[in-house]
C-alpha cells in the first residue's frame, strides 16, 4: 500500500517540509497500522520543526504529535483490534496518511466519536487538566489569569476553570480574539497592550490572582508575577518564539510565590498506572460533559497542512486546526 506524508529533512522553516509518497512496511511484533483520518496541528509541531522544542527528533523525521485513525492491520495476535478507532499521541509521525505504532501507545476511543474532535482535543485537555487540577488544585472562586487564552490550551483551560467555578481573567492580543473569548463565556479580558497589573487589580478588587497559567511565555514581555496574591501559583506551560526568561529569587520569596513547570505528557508518564488511568478516564468524562468538546477552529485537507501550520505560527489561528485525510471520507464513522 502507498501513503503520503510530510518529512522534515532540515530544522528551521515549516516551508521546508517535503511531501513524500511511501510504501507501507511490514509490522513488528505488537505493532498496529492505522489509516489516519484526521490530524491535530499544534504549536509544538512548529517548535519541533524549528528544533527549539525541549524534545529533539533525529533528522529526517515526520513531524506531528496528535492524530486519530482506524486500525487496518495488527501483529498482536488479536484480530478484534481491526477497524477500531484510536488516538495516536507521539513525539513524531502524525503528519501522515498512515501511522505504525506499538499497541501500548494508542488510546482507544468509541468508533462514533467524530474524528476531527478525536484528533485535536486530547493534548490540550490533558495540559489544562494537569496544570489546573493536578498541580494548581484550582477551586471554586480562585482567580485564574490565563495568557495566550484564545489558543488551543487556552480554550480548554478556560472551560476547565469555569467547570471548577473559578473566576477566569484572560489575556488576548486583539479584538478578534477577545470576541471569541466572550463567545466561550469569558467576561474579564485584558489586552496585551493594557496595563496588566492595573486591570487585574480592578477585576480582583486589589487581591491579585491565585493562579497564573502562562501558556505563551508572557512573563518575558510583562512582569505578570506582580499580579499574584500572597502564596499565588505561577504555572509555566509553554513558550512561543523562544521567549524564555529568568525570575528573580527575591521576588519569589517576598510574596511566597509557588512556581511550577507543566509537562503534561511527562507528568502522565511519571504517574503510577492507576492514577494515569484515572486522569485519562476523567478527561474523557469531561469531554462527554462538553467541558473539553471544543469545535476545531478550522478543518482543512491534507494538502493544506503546511499553509495551516504557517497560520498558527503567524498567530492567526484561534484554537485547534485539524487536517483531514482521504481516508476520512471512506470511513463510515466520520
Ligand atoms: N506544558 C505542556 O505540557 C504543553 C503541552 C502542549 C503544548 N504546550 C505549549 O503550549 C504553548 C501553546 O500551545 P497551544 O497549542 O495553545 O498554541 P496556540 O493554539 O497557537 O495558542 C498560543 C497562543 O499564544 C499566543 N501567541 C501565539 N504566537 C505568539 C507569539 N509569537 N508571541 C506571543 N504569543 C503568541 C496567541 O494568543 P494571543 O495572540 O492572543 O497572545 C495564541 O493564541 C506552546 O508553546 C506549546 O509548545 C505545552
Amino acid at each position: 500500500m502507498y501513503y503520503k506524508n510530510y518529512i522534515c529533512k532540515k530544522l528551521g522553516k515549516i516551508e521546508n517540509l517535503e511531501s513524500n509518497t511511501n510504501r507501507s512496511n511490514y509490522l513488528k511484533q505488537n505493532q498496529v497500522r492505522l489509516k489516519i483520518l484526521a490530524i491535530g496541528l499544534s504549536y509544538v509541531d512548529i517548535l519541533m520543526i524549528k528544533g527549539t522544542y525541549q524534545h529533539k527528533n533525529e533528522l529526517p523525521f515526520v513531524p506531528g504529535t496528535e492524530a486519530c485513525g482506524v486500525i487496518v492491520e495488527e501483529n498482536c495476535n488479536n484480530k478484534k483490534l481491526l477497524n477500531k478507532k484510536a488516538i495516536v499521541l507521539t513525539k513524531k509521525g502524525c503528519f501522515s496518511e498512515e501511522v505504525v505504532t506499538d499497541l501500548s501507545k494508542i488510546i482507544f476511543i468509541n468508533n462514533q466519536m467524530p474524528s476531527a474532535q478525536a484528533a485535536s482535543f486530547f493534548t490540550s485537555s490533558l495540559t489544562s487538566y494537569i496544570a489546573l487540577k493536578e498541580i494548581a488544585k484550582t477551586s471554586k472562586d480562585n482567580f485564574v489569569l490565563i495568557t495566550g487564552a484564545s489558543g488551543a490550551i487556552g480554550q480548554t483551560s478556560i472551560k476547565l476553570a469555569n467547570h471548577y467555578k473559578a473566576n477566569v481573567i484572560c489575556v488576548a492580543s486583539n479584538k478578534r480574539k477577545a470576541t471569541l473569548l466572550r463567545k466561550i463565556g469569558v467576561k474579564k479580558i485584558i489586552f496585551v497592550k493594557d496595563n496588566i497589573k492595573k486591570k487585574v487589580m480592578e477585576y480582583t478588587e486589589n487581591k491579585g490572582v491565585d493562579i497564573i497559567l502562562d501558556i505563551n511565555g508572557f512573563l518575558k514581555e510583562k512582569n505578570i508575577l506582580s499580579c499574584l496574591t500572597w502564596n499565588g501559583k505561577y504555572l509555566i506551560a509553554g513558550f512561543t518564539d523562544n521567549n524564555i526568561t529568568s525570575i528573580k529569587t527575591n521576588y519569589i520569596l517576598i510574596k511566597s510565590i509557588q512556581i511550577f513547570g507543566i509537562r503534561a505528557g511527562e507528568y502522565l508518564r511519571n504517574t503510577k498506572i492507576l492514577h494515569k488511568k484515572k486522569i485519562i478516564d476523567d478527561i474523557f468524562k469531561l469531554y462527554k460533559k462538553n467541558v473539553f468538546k471544543i469545535k476545531p477552529y478550522k478543518i482543512r485537507p491534507f494538502n493544506k497542512l503546511i499553509e495551516e501550520l504557517i497560520n498558527i505560527r503567524e498567530r492567526k489561528s484561534m484554537g485547534k486546526i485539524v487536517i483531514t485525510t482521504k481516508h476520512l471520507n471512506e470511513n463510515k464513522h466520520g
